[in-house]
């Protein structure tokens, strides 16, 4: 017993010495046990770096380069035409918030339905495909709320089927399409927000595969598994 208080003792003498108390303020660089990613290779501003033949550490950006949450111009905007609207935007429209005033519309947004080059069966796959990148996770393939993260412990993420008659419960399946949009946009309770990885564009598509799906599930009189 001796031994294990002098040991225990000892313990605690070369922790101390070695890491400091708590809070106490030290001149030396700190001692790093894990030094995650503190420490990288990087030019720092103003630098020189010897990588580039002309010496100058900062660059200009690669030609080309498109500002983070920018869609790449499509063809007609390189030639004159009007440019495209961008992926991300934080316009007040419809289509943008899936609001009208303080409320939340119904139905697809002008924008996509009016245009027969975005709003085609083109646009429900591209709605499927998102989905199940970003969705299908914790929602389920079908939409029956029973993703893989329901192993995991995420188990109120919705179910996104109009379940017949029989599930009232799920207000989820019966919210307005700009509802839908809103939540992708910014999250709700439980569920994070997917605004800054899902174009707008893309999030109505999603909306519409949903809708799709609650058809199915509608037509199949069941809950899709
Ligand atoms: C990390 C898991 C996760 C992912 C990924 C996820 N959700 Fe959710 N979602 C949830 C959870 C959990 C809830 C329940 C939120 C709450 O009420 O706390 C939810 C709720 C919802 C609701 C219902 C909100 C309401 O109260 O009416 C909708 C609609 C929805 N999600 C759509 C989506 C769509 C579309 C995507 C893909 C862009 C998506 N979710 C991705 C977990 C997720």
């Amino acid at each position: 017993m001796k031994y294990f208080f002098l040991s225990y003792i000892f313990v605690i003498a070369i922790v101390v010495s070695a890491f400091g108390f708590r809070g106490s303020k030290s001149e030396l660089p700190p001692l790093e046990v894990f030094p995650d990613m503190d420490h990288q290779a990087k030019v720092k501003y103003q630098a020189s770096s010897e990588f580039f033949a002309d010496g100058r550490g900062a660059r200009l950006p690669v030609k080309g380069t498109v500002p983070m949450g920018f869609e790449i111009p499509a063809k007609a905007a390189v030639d004159g035409a009007t440019p495209p609207r961008v992926g991300f935007t934080n316009g007040l429209s419809y289509y943008d918030t899936g609001k009208m005033g303080d409320f939340y519309g119904d139905g697809l947004p002008s924008e996509i339905i009016a245009d027969p080059a975005v709003f085609n069966a083109e646009f429900i796959k591209r709605g499927e495909q998102r989905y199940n990148i970003n969705c299908a996770i914790c929602h389920g393939t079908s939409g029956n709320g029973k993703g893989v993260t329901s192993r995991y412990g995420i188990l109120t993420a919705f179910n996104l089927q109009q379940p017949g008659n029989s599930d009232p419960a799920n207000a989820g399946a019966y919210r307005a399409d700009g509802a839908i949009f809103d939540v992708i946009t910014n999250g709700k309770g439980l569920m994070g927000s997917y605004g800054g990885n899902i174009t707008v564009r893309d999030r109505w598509a999603i909306v519409a595969y949903i809708r799709a799906l609650q058809l199915a599930a509608k037509e199949s009189g069941a809950t899709l598994q």
